[in-house]
């Protein structure tokens, strides 16, 4: 099984903050690996150093490798990482634009032709299931999708410039039962195509959806395996605690 993405020794600190301890891992191709872990233990900041963002932050002192398809990601282009590896932040919010003009934004800027953004525009809203909704809509504002809706917006965005690898943080946060489906839906129907890594609190979405599992605590990872071994049969006596819903 090929690992698409890989960080070795990662570490991260905000001043004299370490929030991201001694990380390693591999991310497997064509998988959905969930991370979990609780409030402020560096989900998000691991998304962050992953695609690169974290770099761009003047307070964030990082050390280690982070490896794209066995290649240091500091030998390749931004432009091309930023390509490679999309990423859907927490409480994504879309551009105060229209529905289409928020899809053809990031394929103007890669200098994608008219007819050819028209394609990929349809296309990607198809595959978020949202192209039936908006279809006769697609010059209304944005703003004024539900939040479910939104959020497979700012999905298909990111999809519109064809990513290999999918950061998502918290998809499903601010989503009901229905909308969380739909999105979960989705994501197992995308695996096939994208490699996708989901930072989520809801513990059942993790072990519904995700292949692997990695669970994080202070910076570290405690463990990552197997999803069903996760939950089933941790090796470590604070994921059992965890997943048992002991923490926050
Ligand atoms: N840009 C930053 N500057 C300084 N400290 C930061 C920055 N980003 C994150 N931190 C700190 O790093 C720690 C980890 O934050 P992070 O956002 O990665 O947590 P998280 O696991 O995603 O939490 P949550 O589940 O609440 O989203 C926190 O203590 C946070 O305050
Ligand atoms: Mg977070």
């Amino acid at each position: 099984m090929l690992d698409l993405l890989s960080v070795e020794n990662l570490s991260v600190r905000f001043h004299d903050q370490k929030v991201l301890r001694n990380i390693n891992a591999s991310f497997k191709k064509n998988k959905i690996t969930a991370i979990i872990g609780p409030s402020g233990c560096g989900k998000s900041t691991l998304l962050k150093t992953l695609n690169t963002l974290l770099m761009e932050d003047h307070e964030a002192n990082i050390e280690g490798k982070i490896l794209f398809d066995n290649e240091n990601i500091d030998k390749i282009e931004k432009e091309k990482i930023r390509q490679k590896i999309g990423m859907v932040f927490q409480n994504p919010v879309p551009f105060p634009l229209s529905i289409y003009k928020n899809m053809e934004y990031a394929l103007k800027y890669y200098g994608v032709k008219k007819d050819e953004r028209k394609m990929i525009i349809e296309e990607k809203l198809k595959v978020t299931g949202l192209y039936e909704e908006v279809k006769d809509s697609l010059n209304k504002s944005a703003l004024k999708l539900s939040g479910g809706q939104q959020q497979r917006l700012c999905i298909a965005r990111a999809l519109s410039i064809e990513p290999e690898i999918l950061l998502l943080d918290e998809p499903c946060s601010s989503l009901d039962v229905k909308n969380t489906k739909n999105i979960e839906h989705m994501l197992l129907a995308l695996k096939d195509q994208y490699t996708i890594i989901i930072v989520t609190h809801n513990l059942f979405q993790a072990s519904r959806i995700a292949d692997e599992t990695l669970f994080m605590l202070d910076g570290e990872v405690i463990e990552f395996d197997l999803t069903e071994n996760i939950f089933n049969h941790p090796k470590e006596q604070r994921t059992k605690e965890y997943v048992m819903g002991i923490y926050g």
